[in-house]
C-alpha cells in the first residue's frame, strides 16, 4: 500500500501556497503528510488524477481552471459542491472521487471571523460567474446577505449561475454595461480571473456602486488582486480584503475533511500575510 498522498491540481500551479499551508497544518497536528503541487493541463486532468489515485493519492485540492472539470468527474458530491457546480476538494472514497467545495465556507469564515464583519442584510454584487464565483455564491446567500446581483462579461454564464442558485427573489443577473443603474452595495466581491497571471491592467466600475459601509473583497490574492483592490480604495470602500484569508480557511476546511482535525489558521495566515506584503511591495 503506497503512502497516502495529497496534492493541489491547477494550471499553472507552481506558485500555489497550498503545499505550504497544508504542511503547516500537518506540523500543528503532528501528522506526516505528503502534499505536493501537480500541474494539470485541463485536457490531461482526468488521466493525471487517475495516476495520482493509483499512486496512493487520497485527497486533492483543485484550483483554476479545473474546478468544473473536477465536478464533472466526481461520483459523489456534497450539496454545496452540487449547488456550486464546481469542486475544489476531492477525497478518494471507495475507489471513487467524492467532491466538495470549501471555497464559500472559507470566504464566509474569513469575512465573519478574521475580518469581524457581519454579512447579514448586505446588498451584494458578485463580479464573475466562473468556477470561483459559483463556489462562493450560495455560501454568501446562506450567510444572510440581503440579495445577490451577479454580473459577468459573458451574461449567459451569470444567468446560469443565478438559475442554479434557485432563489429568484434574492439572486439575479445584471449587465456590466448597466452597472451604473444598479444603485450601491454593502458588499462587492470580485471573483473574476481578469488579473490572474499578470496582475496587469486596471479595474473599472462606477464609483456609484460604493456606499459608506461597502466592503470590497477580491477572492484572488497577491498581484492578481491589485487592480480591483486599487479601484476599491480609490472608491473609498470602508473595508478592502484580498483572498489570502479565504485561501487559508478553505484549506483548513479541506484539512479537517481529510484528517479529522481543525487547524488553527491564525499563525499560518499571519506568516503568509507577512510574506505577501513583502512580495507585493517588492515590485
Ligand atoms: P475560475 O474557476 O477561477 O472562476 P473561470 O471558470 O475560467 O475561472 O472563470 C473566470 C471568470 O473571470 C469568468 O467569470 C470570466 O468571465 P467570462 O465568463 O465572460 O469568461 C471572468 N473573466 C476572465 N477574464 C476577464 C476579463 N478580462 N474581464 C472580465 N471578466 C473576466
Amino acid at each position: 500500500m503506497p503512502e497516502a498522498r495529497y496534492a493541489v491540481f491547477g494550471h499553472p500551479i507552481a506558485h500555489s501556497l497550498s503545499p505550504r499551508i497544508h504542511a503547516a497544518f500537518a506540523r500543528q497536528a503532528g501528522i506526516a503528510l505528503q502534499y505536493t503541487a501537480i500541474d494539470a493541463p485541463p485536457e490531461d486532468f482526468e488521466r493525471i488524477l487517475a495516476t495520482f489515485a493509483a499512486d496512493g493519492g487520497r485527497g486533492g485540492n483543485v484550483t483554476m481552471p479545473l474546478k468544473e472539470r473536477a465536478y464533472a468527474l466526481c461520483s459523489t458530491l456534497t450539496a454545496r459542491a452540487r449547488s456550486a457546480g464546481a469542486v475544489n476538494t476531492l477525497t478518494w472514497r471507495g475507489e471513487q472521487w467524492h467532491g466538495d467545495n470549501t471555497d464559500g465556507a472559507g470566504l464566509v469564515r474569513d469575512l465573519t471571523g478574521r475580518q469581524g464583519l457581519d454579512l447579514r442584510g448586505r446588498r451584494t454584487l458578485l463580479l464573475g460567474a466562473g468556477g470561483a464565483a459559483r463556489g462562493v455564491a450560495a455560501a454568501l446567500l446562506d450567510a444572510g446577505i440581503l440579495e445577490l446581483a451577479v454580473v459577468n462579461r459573458t451574461p449567459a454564464r451569470a444567468d446560469a449561475l443565478v438559475d442554479a442558485l434557485g432563489q429568484p427573489d434574492r439572486a439575479y443577473s445584471r449587465y456590466w454595461d448597466d452597472l451604473s443603474n444598479q444603485g450601491d452595495f454593502e458588499l462587492i466581491v470580485n471573483a473574476t480571473s481578469a488579473a490572474r497571471g499578470t496582475g496587469a491592467g486596471t479595474f473599472n466600475a462606477p464609483m456609484t456602486l460604493v456606499n459608506s459601509r461597502t466592503v470590497a473583497v477580491d477572492i484572488n490574492y497577491g498581484e492578481a488582486a491589485i487592480p480591483f483592490l486599487a479601484w476599491a480604495r480609490a472608491a473609498r470602500c470602508l473595508h478592502v480584503v484580498d483572498g489570502l484569508g479565504m485561501l487559508v480557511e478553505q484549506a483548513a476546511e479541506a484539512f479537517e475533511l481529510w484528517h479529522g482535525r481543525r487547524p488553527d489558521t491564525r499563525p499560518v495566515y499571519e506568516e503568509l500575510r507577512a510574506q505577501q506584503v513583502r512580495l507585493v511591495t517588492a515590485d
